[in-house]
């Protein structure tokens, strides 16, 4: 189960293996901040606070845009972040601005 939690909007949903936390958002209509889809612009920051071990590994993009010490709390861009493989995964939207 993927647990989205948008700005102002929760929802569980089925995760789909292969696809990112914000392709999910988005498809479930939670509202998720976003705009290039290509890991630069960091509207799609999430934290993650469960399930991280589902996830892919943090992008080349995510390595440059986000700090060590965000990576180090969970925290992703939702474009990148990748479901690997089913579990509980829950995520928050929690964009700099
Ligand atoms: S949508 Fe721009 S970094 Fe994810």
């Amino acid at each position: 189960m993927l647990n989205l939690n948008g700005r102002r909007m929760r929802k569980t949903v089925e995760p789909e293996t292969g696809w990112s936390i914000l392709d999910i958002a988005l498809k479930h209509e939670v509202d998720w901040g976003f705009s290039c889809m290509r890991g630069t612009c960091s509207r799609c920051r999430c934290q993650v606070t469960e399930g991280m071990e589902l996830l892919n590994a943090p992008t080349e993009e995510e390595l440059d845009a986000l700090e060590p010490e965000e990576l180090e709390q969970g925290f992703r861009l939702g474009c990148q972040a990748k479901v690997k493989q089913a579990g509980t995964v829950t995520v928050t939207h929690k964009p700099y601005f």
